[in-house]
């Protein structure tokens, strides 16, 4: 059942570039130019309306609307807020029935997000969901649904539920911007170009996992390290963080880059490894410097960057990491696979149990 692979986590992290393809399969049109999401009911008036989103969603599901939020911000010019479904709830959010809500959640189950989904409809708000199950509570209550086609996730760390919500985020992004004029055709034929080569850029990053492996196991010996990156960067940092605690039981923090001097920097000291996402061009420069600034007092850095940097970035980091190049806002869909395989690698090599970590359900319906 675990296809020879030892967990279903890696089973799992291996299924990405088809789980890529399944969630794009039949949502592009035949000349593969636009999205064509037609399970959609919301009416292209009804899209044209919107006037602010609310993403909401717990854990990993959270994070892929971090990035869901930059996706929709840049692409189609609404603001988007991000919420956590149990924050959510109870500081009596500013819905209007021109607020667009979308749930997000692997399970389609987990109690926060359902109630959330809940009182957004209770104030008047379309509710989008992005689910994995089809049938599932937050399948049935939503207004529209967007099945990610990732298939079943057994480990309770999510990968390919993640990867598969961002492609998901992605096409609706792009969907939103078509109907609303926000980018021409050639733009968004562009960007589903790039889509389409992500499958592929996924399978070389992970034909070379036993160089992050290399890597996990010299972090596992650490009590404690930060993950730093700035803009989608710090969201892809956030997630890595999380999968890092969930199954390594490693603490760690993710921060923004530029955010360190004002207060985390006390923690860097000798030997602290840091891993700093360098995928946006534009922010090079200024997470170079503050990678600088941890590696003046003594943190080893794990860099991830684009390849093509490799000499500029060796200047600065320890050890280092390239991913294929693709288009900015589609970056969290390569860089967070090595951090998955770091997470795996690291747990593995502390001997735990990684499928079913310690005090975790796959689907929490409590809130
Ligand atoms: O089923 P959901 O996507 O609603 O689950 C949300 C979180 O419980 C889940 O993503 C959790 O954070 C993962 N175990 C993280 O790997």
């Amino acid at each position: 059942e675990k296809g020879g692979f030892d967990h279903f986590m890696l089973k799992e992290i291996h299924e990405q570039p088809k789980a890529y393809r399944d969630t794009m399969r039949g949502r592009l049109s035949d000349d593969g130019r636009s999205v064509a999401l037609s399970e959609l009911n919301i009416t292209p008036e009804q899209l044209r309306g919107i006037n602010r989103v609310h993403i909401v969603a717990c854990g990993t599901a959270m994070h892929a609307g971090l990035v869901g939020k930059t996706v929709i911000e840049q692409l189609a010019r609404i603001p988007v807020e991000t919420d956590v479904a149990s924050e959510y709830r109870y500081r009596s959010p500013i819905i209007t029935p021109d607020t667009l809500v979308i749930v997000v959640s692997q399970s389609g189950e987990t109690a926060d997000t359902l109630a959330a989904l809940r009182e957004a409809k209770r104030c008047g708000a379309r509710v989008l969901a992005i689910t994995n199950v089809v049938g599932s509570s937050v399948a049935r209550e939503a207004d529209d649904v967007i099945i990610t086609l990732a298939g079943p996730e057994i480990a309770v760390a999510s990968t390919k539920a993640y990867t598969s919500q961002l492609i998901a985020f992605y096409l609706f992004g792009l969907h939103l911007a078509q109907t609303r004029g926000t980018q021409d055709e050639a733009f968004v034929a562009n960007v589903l170009a790039a889509m389409q080569a992500l499958p592929e850029q996924v399978e070389k990053i992970l034909a070379q996992a036993e160089t992050i492996k290399g890597i996990a196991e010299s972090i596992s010996h650490h009590r404690s390290l930060f993950f730093i990156g700035r803009g989608i960067d710090y969201a892809v940092a956030l997630e890595g963080s999380l999968k890092l605690k969930e199954i390594s039981y490693i603490h760690s923090e993710a921060y923004a880059a530029g955010e360190l001097k004002h207060g985390t920097l006390a923690l860097i000291e000798e030997g602290v490894p840091v891993i700093a996402l360098l995928t946006q061009e534009e922010l090079y420069e200024k997470t170079i410097s503050n990678i600088k600034e941890t590696k003046a007092r003594g943190a080893h850095v794990f860099g991830i960057y684009n390849e093509g940097h490799e000499a500029e970035v060796a200047k600065s980091v320890d050890r280092q990491f390239a991913i294929p190049r693709t288009l900015p806002l589609l970056t969290p869909a390569l860089s967070v696979i090595p951090l998955q395989l770091l997470s795996y690698y690291a747990s593995l090599a502390l001997g735990h149990d990684v499928d079913k970590p310690r005090n975790l359900a796959k689907s929490v319906t409590v809130e």
